[in-house]
């Protein structure tokens, strides 16, 4: 595999000199040029997969895979099923998801391996609710190998929302709250070391910029758009990634990635005007179905060579997570995405906006119980 680059090696001095405002025009028009060229070229890129990707032996891992019910994260949950796995579906809809499984257990009849599926309830809008889901699975004290952080969402068109903890909502739903997932849950990714947190990110980072001092987009230095909202928060994504990587020792067997699926026809362009899904539609060759969409989270989830490139990339100087392109290749995100300083601030940040202390791996790691402060007591 090949490696990323990295040119700095330092911890982030906390200085606010030379603080970059916003993405510069040529980074700006590179990120479009990137974002037009997956979409032309994605089908040759990927030319050398399969469809549907044949995956190694995966009846010894249990997966979580969050916004099941539709698109890529359905895709990746029902191949990793009837392949063997045992699936959790962190769903919000989970009538959705029952639905699907039966439906998948008459798919499979025959098969000589029966369905390991089961469904958890998580709104990934609510902090509470996924500090619930996080108590309630490792209150079981069972291994978690692979936690496919999926579920996105991307309200084209719609006006600024916001949670019910006060936060923008593609913030919230693309950044922080796997966020504090992955961290509530390394207890059992511990316990299933070696593992696997794969965050189903997107080409979109590219033109993404993120302002630590202006994370919901409200001060009025840029206007929001959902566009901003999206592709802000996909950045905001890998940068944490690459510093959760980082502090995560390579003793520990947790390997951290982030992964592009492509340009996927899915639920994401519900919200697209209507001529624009017609375009989809008359464009069939160039746009990924949702089986094709899932395979680079497929491969990062179980691919043999996965743990030892991010021990390589844990071992840099530079904090940098593994970033899976959609024809399953190691690439390399956005310049932004390597700013050092940047990339601390979105961790320090980040943790102090999800109700974590700044220490809260390090205390995990050495098995003390962390809390956030949005668990609410009933
Ligand atoms: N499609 C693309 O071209 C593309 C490109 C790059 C990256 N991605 C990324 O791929 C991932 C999957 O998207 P998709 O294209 O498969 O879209 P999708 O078909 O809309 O699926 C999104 C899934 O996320 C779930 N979800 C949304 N909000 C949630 C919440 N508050 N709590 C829990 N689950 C929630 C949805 O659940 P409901 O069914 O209940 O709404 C749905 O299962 C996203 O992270 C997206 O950003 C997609």
């Amino acid at each position: 595999m090949a490696t990323t680059t990295s040119s700095s090696s330092e911890e982030a001095p906390n200085t606010k000199k030379n603080k970059k405002e916003r993405l510069g025009w040529i980074e700006w028009l590179r990120g479009w040029f990137y974002l037009v060229y997956e979409m032309l070229f994605q089908r040759i890129m990927a030319s050398h997969l399969h469809n549907p990707m044949p995956l190694p032996p995966v009846n010894d891992l249990t997966c979580i895979v969050t916004g099941s019910t539709s698109g890529i994260g359905l895709e990746i949950a029902r191949q990793l099923a009837q392949s063997g796995a045992h699936v959790v579906m962190a769903v919000r809809n989970t009538k959705a998801a029952q639905e699907l499984i039966q439906k998948w257990q008459v798919d499979s009849e025959g098969l000589s391996i029966p369905l390991n599926v089961e469904v958890m309830q998580v709104d990934l809008l609510s902090l509470d609710s996924v500090t619930r889901f996080a108590e309630a699975w490792n209150a079981r004290s069972a291994p978690l190998h692979v936690l496919i952080n999926n579920a996105g969402i991307f309200s084209i068109g719609e006006p600024q929302k916001f949670s019910k903890d006060g936060y923008e909502q593609h913030l919230q739903v693309n950044h922080l709250a796997p966020a504090l997932l992955s961290i509530l849950l390394l207890p059992s990714l511990i316990r299933g070391s070696p593992s696997r947190i794969v965050n189903v990110n997107s080409i979109m980072h590219h033109v993404g910029f993120v302002d630590t001092e202006d994370m919901n987009v409200t001060s009025g230095k840029r206007k929001f758009s959902s566009l901003v909202g999206y592709s802000s928060s996909k950045l905001a994504e890998i940068m944490f990634s690459s510093i959760l990587n980082k502090r995560l020792p390579a003793e520990s067997g947790i390997s951290v990635l982030c992964v592009s699926p492509g340009i996927v026809q899915t639920n994401v362009a519900r919200d697209l005007p209507k001529l624009v899904q017609a375009a989809y539609h008359l464009i069939p060759y160039f746009i990924f179905s949702a089986q094709e969409g899932a395979r680079s989270a497929l491969f990062a989830a179980t691919d043999p060579q996965v743990p030892e490139y991010c021990d390589m990339l844990k071992a840099d100087e530079w904090p940098v997570c593994a970033f899976i392109s959609q024809d399953c290749r190691p690439a390399n995100p956005s310049e932004e995405a390597h700013n050092v300083q940047t990339s601390y601030e979105v961790w320090e940040k980040t943790l102090e906006m999800i109700g974590l202390p700044s220490d809260a791996v390090e205390r995990l790691l050495d098995g003390e119980e962390v809390k956030s402060h949005y668990r609410q007591e009933q």
